[in-house]
């Protein structure tokens, strides 16, 4: 992707962030995603604290990188347990089909990210109209967090399914490991046909923690395009 459109995508990224923040209201309990899109609407959010226009916001971060951010613009952090009820989280995703079902975990937080969702009142995923997708899988690989204990045997399991598979490493080229210390199989199905029944299979094995199909979460989807703004709603 050239420069030029890569800004173009961070102008979009930036405008769905901010539409999100707009629901916001003082006072409530946020879910910090993880990624360059969220980042946008965490900045946002830190910029409305500054002003004063949101007073008593506390946030709970989906991983070490958000947590540092939030921190560096003086949003206040709390946690799952003195807080175990969400109002509202903002968090960016890899894929989006028509149902609102989403892939996400391209930035290795998808654990966290999705024990936040669940404890969302409400989930506003934010994209740019790049991530739309008829079918999940079509257009990313599905992010799989594994203990390391079981890495070569889930890699094993994830082909016999039909995925090509690859370990996923940091820039040192060892194996990434996720704020939980576990790895990361990227598992290329292609269009996946029945993610539900997929979910199922994946679940059932020890060894996989959990996985980037985040299917009946997000209740909103915002989608910034080169012409206008979508709200899309479950
Ligand atoms: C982090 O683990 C992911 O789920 C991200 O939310 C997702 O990869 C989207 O990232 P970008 O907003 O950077 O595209």
């Amino acid at each position: 992707m050239g420069r030029q459109s890569l800004d173009n995508q961070d102008e979009l990224k930036k405008k769905a962030a901010e539409r999100a923040v707009d629901f916001i209201e003082s006072g409530m309990v946020l879910g910090l995603g993880t990624g360059s899109t969220a980042n946008f609407a965490i900045e946002r959010i830190g910029e409305k604290i500054r002003s004063g226009d949101l007073q008593g916001i506390v946030g709970i971060p989906s991983s070490e990188r958000t947590a540092n951010l939030a921190r560096k613009l003086n949003i206040a952090l709390t946690d799952l347990v003195t807080n175990p009820a969400i109002d509202l989280t903002i968090d960016g995703a890899d894929e989006v089909d028509p149902d609102l079902n989403v892939i996400k975990g391209g930035g290795g937080a998808l654990l966290r990210e999705k024990i936040v969702a669940q404890a969302s009142r409400r989930n506003i995923i934010i994209v740019d109209e790049s991530k739309l997708s008829p079918q999940l899988g079509t257009k990313w690989a599905l992010p799989i967090e594994v203990v390391p204990f079981a890495c070569r045997t889930e890699q094993i399991f994830l082909e016999s399914i039909g995925a090509s598979v690859a370990l996923r490493q940091d820039t040192d080229k060892d194996p990434y490991l996720t704020n939980q210390k576990n790895y990361i199989l990227d598992a290329n199905f292609g269009p996946i046909s029945d993610p539900g029944a997929l979910v199922a299979d994946l679940n059932a094995r020890a060894g996989i923690v959990e996985h980037g199909l985040f299917l009946g979460l997000a209740t909103d989807v915002i989608v910034a395009g080169q012409g206008d703004i979508r709200h899309l709603r479950r």
